[in-house]
C-alpha cells in the first residue's frame, strides 16, 4: 500500500512566533522569499520579556501556546523567531508539534566567517547569552575566535518602543555599545552577532554608536530560507487578510498597528 503525503491546504498559514515584535524582522525576510504565503503572526506579549525568565517557565509557555496555537489554525510550519525560545525550547516543541518547526539560531556561524580581527561580540538576551546552545555553536564554529556575549535586555523594550513610533533612548544604545567595548578585547570587535530577533530592528542605531567597522549578521535571511525550502511545492493562497496574535490586550496595540499594517498584518486578535 502506498501513503501519500495529506494535502496541505492553500491557505494554511505559516506560523510565526515571538514574545514580542521581534519576529516581525523573521517576517520581512520570509515576506522578501515568499510574498503569497499565508502568515499568523503571534506576540506572546503576556509573557513578554523571555529573557528574563528562567528555563522551565520559558519551555512551558512555549511549548504550550503553540501547541494551542497548532490545534485552533493549523498551520503547514511553526517559526520560532525568537533565539530565547529557540535555544532553550526547540527540541521540546519538535517532539510534542508534528508540523515542521523552523528554529533561530545565534548566527555565530557566519560571524565566524566574516571577522577579520577574530573577536565577534553578541548581543541577545540573558537567557540566550547562558544556554548550552550558545556553547555548542562556538565550540563548532568560533573555536579560533573570541566570541564576547553581552546581555541587552533594555534593546527589547527599546525595540518594542520603536515599533509603537515612540523615540529610541540612544542611552540604551549607547550604554549597550559601551558595555560590549569594556569588555576585554571588546574593542577589537568587527563583527556583531544580533542573537535576539528585536536587534535588528535597531541596526541602524546600534551601526552608529558602533561607528564604522561593524558588520552586523543576523538569522532571518537564513531561516526565511529555510522556510521557503520546507515548504517548497506547496499551494499557497492569501485567502483573508493575515493577522497579529496576542496574548493580551494592552492599550499600546493600537500604536503598533501602522508597523503590522505595513507588514501585511491587517487584523489584530487576541488570543
Ligand atoms: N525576541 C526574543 C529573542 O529573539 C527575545 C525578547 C524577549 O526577551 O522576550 O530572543
Amino acid at each position: 500500500m502506498t501513503q501519500t503525503a495529506p494535502t496541505i491546504r492553500p491557505d494554511a498559514p505559516v506560523l510565526v512566533f515571538d514574545s514580542g515584535v521581534g519576529g516581525l524582522t523573521v517576517l520581512d525576510a520570509l515576506r522578501r522569499v515568499l510574498p503569497q504565503a499565508p502568515v499568523i503572526y503571534a506576540a506572546d506579549n503576556a509573557g513578554l520579556p523571555y529573557g528574563e525568565k528562567s528555563e522551565a517557565e520559558i519551555a512551558a509557555r512555549v511549548a504550550g501556546l503553540l501547541g494551542r496555537m497548532t490545534e485552533r489554525f493549523q498551520p503547514r510550519l511553526a517559526c520560532i523567531a525568537c533565539n530565547t525560545a529557540s535555544t532553550i525550547a526547540l527540541g521540546m516543541v519538535r517532539d510534542v508539534l508534528h508540523i515542521p518547526i523552523v528554529g533561530t539560531v545565534p548566527a555565530v556561524k557566519p560571524a565566524a566567517a566574516m571577522t577579520k580581527t577574530g573577536v565577534i561580540g553578541l548581543i541577545g538576551t540573558g537567557a540566550t547569552i547562558r544556554q548550552g546552545y550558545v556553547d555548542r555553536l562556538e565550540a563548532e564554529f568560533a573555536a579560533d575566535k573570541v566570541l564576547l556575549r553581552l546581555a541587552a535586555p533594555a534593546l527589547v523594550g527599546a525595540a518594542e518602543a520603536k515599533l509603537r513610533g515612540e523615540p529610541v533612548d540612544p542611552a540604551v544604545i549607547a550604554g549597550t555599545v559601551a558595555a560590549m567595548r569594556a569588555m576585554p578585547g571588546g574593542e577589537r570587535i568587527d563583527t556583531l552577532v544580533l542573537a535576539c530577533t528585536h536587534f535588528p530592528l535597531l541596526a541602524d542605531e546600534l551601526a552608529q554608536a558602533f561607528g564604522p567597522g561593524i558588520a552586523m549578521v543576523d538569522g532571518a535571511d537564513g531561516i526565511a530560507r529555510r522556510i521557503a525550502s520546507l515548504t517548497e511545492g506547496q499551494a499557497f493562497a492569501r485567502a483573508h487578510p493575515d493577522t497579529a496574535l496576542f496574548t493580551r490586550f494592552e492599550p499600546g496595540l493600537a500604536a503598533l498597528e501602522p508597523a503590522l499594517a505595513a507588514r501585511g498584518l491587517e487584523r489584530v486578535e487576541v488570543l
